[in-house]
């Protein structure tokens, strides 16, 4: 089979693999259909976490080809969404769906070890499966669920995790696709103004047809321009959707007293300076989330399927496999009014 293999420092290719199969009782055997890539991806691609010879992929869709003999909730046949990360499956944390607090294994994202192998390839297996694995329901299509195995969920977590009440002032820092989706659901939660940060035009530009008002970061005065926006205010609540060391600053030091900073962006320096004297002076709240896809359906399946959130929009190039270096490449440079890539094993 073909697998989107990370070779080294931005470097990938599509090579032929090792034929994916079942990993034991509890897992599955997914015929992929569609695959993205995502911004956590790019951590491996250009480091700091290259792991060479890792299938990469964590956003992933298909058909079940074959299933081990303990899982119950879907069969083969079924269409499925994957949650990009799992835990154990079988400790009670993993079975009400919060995979990230797993009790035993701790948390694992497919594509980021040669362990856990990811979907970016033509077939994957997927361990836990009765935890992680739930049926396309009726009304989403495919391309809508790739978005439910991570980065709509994601957004979503991010949004409720940043306590906004109606009429709050909200920044959220990076248009992403991910920042996208904070912005667009931070709208369910009635604040008065959102701000959206970035330094790509096209992006500011979407933020700003999604109704928020563009701050450009491009000359790093992100915060003073959030200050003169709202006369000296600040953000009543912030969601992070970068992962940088300026934009994690940037968030806290654009937060008004009693804030709430919500980080969904993803960031891995162990030495981040932490302002703690303004995080202090002004008693603000600072939360870290990876979500926990699984506990999310609930409420976005509905969401989407209603038509209430449109998340397909983000897609902006629909590749084959076999162009996945390409895909990578402008999804790292942001050519080409790039927002989200998707991509096809059938070619
Ligand atoms: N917490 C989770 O569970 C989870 C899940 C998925 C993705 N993520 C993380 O979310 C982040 C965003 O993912 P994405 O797919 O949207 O990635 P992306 O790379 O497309 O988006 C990042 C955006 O940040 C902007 N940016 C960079 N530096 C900036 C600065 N100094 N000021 C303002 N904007 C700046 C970029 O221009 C870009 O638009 C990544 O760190 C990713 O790892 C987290
Ligand atoms: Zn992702
Ligand atoms: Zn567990």
């Amino acid at each position: 089979m073909r697998a989107v293999v990370l070779n080294g420092e931005r470097d990938v290719s599509v090579q032929e693999v090792p034929d994916a199969g079942v990993p034991g009782p509890d897992g599955l055997l997914l015929r992929v259909e569609r695959t993205a890539i995502c911004g956590s991806d790019l951590h491996l691609y250009h480091g700091p976490m290259t792991i060479p010879g890792v299938h990469l992929g964590h956003e992933f869709v298909g058909t079940v080809e074959d299933v081990g003999r303990s899982v119950t909730s879907v069969a083969k046949g079924d269409r499925v969404i994957v949650s990009g990360v799992i835990g154990c499956g079988h400790c009670p944390n993993c079975r009400s769906g919060d995979v990230v607090t797993c009790q035993n294994a701790g948390l694992k994202v497919f594509g980021t070890s040669l362990e856990l192998h990811g979907g970016q390839a033509e077939a994957v297996g997927v361990p836990a499966a009765d935890a992680c694995v739930v049926r396309i329901p009726e009304g989403i299509t495919t391309e809508q669920a790739v978005l439910l195995t991570d980065i709509l969920p994601t957004g979503y977590l991010g949004a409720q995790r940043a306590e906004i009440t109606p009429g709050d002032v909200v920044v959220v820092i990076g248009m992403g696709p991910v920042g996208v989706f904070a912005l667009q659901c931070a709208q369910f939660y009635g604040p008065s103004r959102i701000l959206a940060v970035d330094r790509v035009p096209d992006r500011l530009t979407r933020a700003e047809q999604l109704g928020a008002e563009p701050i450009d970061a491009t000359d790093g005065n992100a915060v003073a321009k959030i200050y003169e926006a709202t006369s000296g205010h600040g953000a009543d609540a912030v969601i992070e959707a970068v992962g940088a060391d300026q934009t994690l600053t940037d968030a806290i030091l654009c937060a008004a007293p009693g804030a709430t900073i919500s980080v969904i962006g993803v960031n891995l320096n162990m030495a981040f300076p932490f302002p703690v004297p303004v995080a202090l002076m002004k008693r603000l709240t600072f939360r870290v989330t990876i979500a926990a896809i699984p506990t999310t359906w609930p409420a976005l399946f509905p969401l989407v399927a209603s038509g209430k959130l449109h998340p397909e929009d983000v897609f902006t190039h629909r590749l084959g496999l076999s162009e996945a270096a390409e895909g990578y490449r402008i999804f790292d440079a942001r050519e080409d009014g790039v927002l989200k890539v998707l991509l096809d094993p059938s070619s």
